[in-house]
């Protein structure tokens, strides 16, 4: 197969990240026959320094064009504490999710058997974790209308969702449940939000369509609980923005390290791929990265493309690796520790 990838590294450890995801799915390309043409494109705080903005035009057309986008981290310190600033490196993040229709976010978590003792929460509460999240991505709170009245005292942010964009998002949500233990829950807060209500209803007419999939409906501040008392009791888990964002950060620390968790963020044409993570400005250009969940992401998309065989190819080396304690600190508990730059090497040298 012949593959166009965009490649926009980003931020902090952005681009030592996305280095070894290259490295590693070169090796796949190479073992199994593909041709991967790689378009690397500004964004994040880098694109701001260069050109003035986040997510600039000449990278949305890079995007555009590309059979996915493979996507490292954005974000830069010298903005956190700074409000005022007029641009932020977030916002092309948001810019380029509207701007591809990335609707749907997929969040895995799902445990490693070697890692099992590395999670903050007790062995037996997490042994056999599965889950996935389907985070809406482009509506809800996030787009809604804001701004400040009242001279700057009172502001505001409308959450608004449309039932076409909660239908889009069930849908895949029921498909996903179709493929694994054909369970699905609705997070919502229907006890007080409208626009959760317009989501329990949309997604109860849809059930007749899918008669097979059994599903619940949660109360977001239920699943935040349960969530980490019987992670293991949910498979598919279907939700609007914001409550996505919140609830995915909570399931990522599962698994024990948020350096191993890929997604994906699907559109009706392009899709992207991305570790959970976020730049970590302090280890930036130090080698200590955890280069597996970019890793990890780089599987997803060539699962995406329907190529099973080399995604559960990447996913076994990084069992292997993880096995064998070819970790990066943050997994190392005092033992050996390699870089970022070494785990890479050690992964496609075992593809
Ligand atoms: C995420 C991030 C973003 C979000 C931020 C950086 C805008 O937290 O991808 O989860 O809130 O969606
Ligand atoms: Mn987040």
């Amino acid at each position: 197969m012949k593959l166009n990838i965009a490649l926009l590294a980003g931020d902090g450890i952005g681009p030592e990240v996305i280095e070894q995801a290259v490295k590693v799915s070169d090796a796949i390309a190479q073992k199994f026959g593909h041709e991967i043409t790689w378009k690397p494109a500004l964004t994040g705080a880098a694109a701001i320094d260069a050109v003035g903005e986040p997510y600039p035009d000449s990278t949305h057309e890079v995007c555009k064009n590309a059979d996915a986008v493979l996507f490292g981290a954005i974000g830069h310190p010298k903005y956190d504490n700074d409000p005022s600033a007029p641009v932020r490196p977030e916002q092309g993040l948001l810019k380029m999710r509207k701007a591809l229709g990335l609707f749907a976010n997929v969040r895995p978590t799902f445990t490693f058997p070697s890692l099992l003792d590395k999670s903050p929460l007790k062995r037996e509460r997490i042994e056999g974790t599965d889950l996935v999240f389907l985070r809406e991505l482009t509506g809800g709170i996030y787009f809604g209308e804001k701004g400040r009245k009242d001279n700057g005292d009172t502001a505001f942010d409308n959450c608004v969702y449309t039932r076409a964009e909660v239908q889009r998002l069930a849908k895949k949500g029921f498909e996903l449940a179709m493929t694994r233990s054909k369970k699905l829950c609705c997070v919502d807060k229907a006890n007080v939000l409208e626009t959760s209500r317009l989501w329990r209803e949309t997604v109860q007419a849809m059930e007749k369509d899918y008669p097979e999939v059994e599903v619940s409906y949660e109360f977001v501040d239920a699943v935040a609980m349960r969530l980490v008392q019987w992670p293991n009791s949910y498979d598919v888990l279907i939700t609007e923005n914001l409550f996505g964002d919140i609830l995915t950060d909570e399931a990522s620390v599962i698994s024990g390290s948020m350096g191993l968790m890929p997604s994906a963020s699907m559109g009706a044409e392009v899709s992207l791929f991305e570790p959970i993570h976020g730049s970590y400005p302090q280890a930036t250009g130090l080698n200590i990265a955890n280069p597996m969940a970019t890793v990890l992401s780089a599987a997803m998309m060539f699962e995406n493309f329907g190529l099973t065989e080399e995604g559960k190819t990447m996913r076994d080396a990084v069992n292997k690796a993880l096995e064998a304690g070819v970790v990066t600190e943050d997994l190392a508990d005092g033992g050996k520790a390699y870089g970022t730059k070494e785990v890479g090497d050690w992964l496609a040298a075992n593809i």
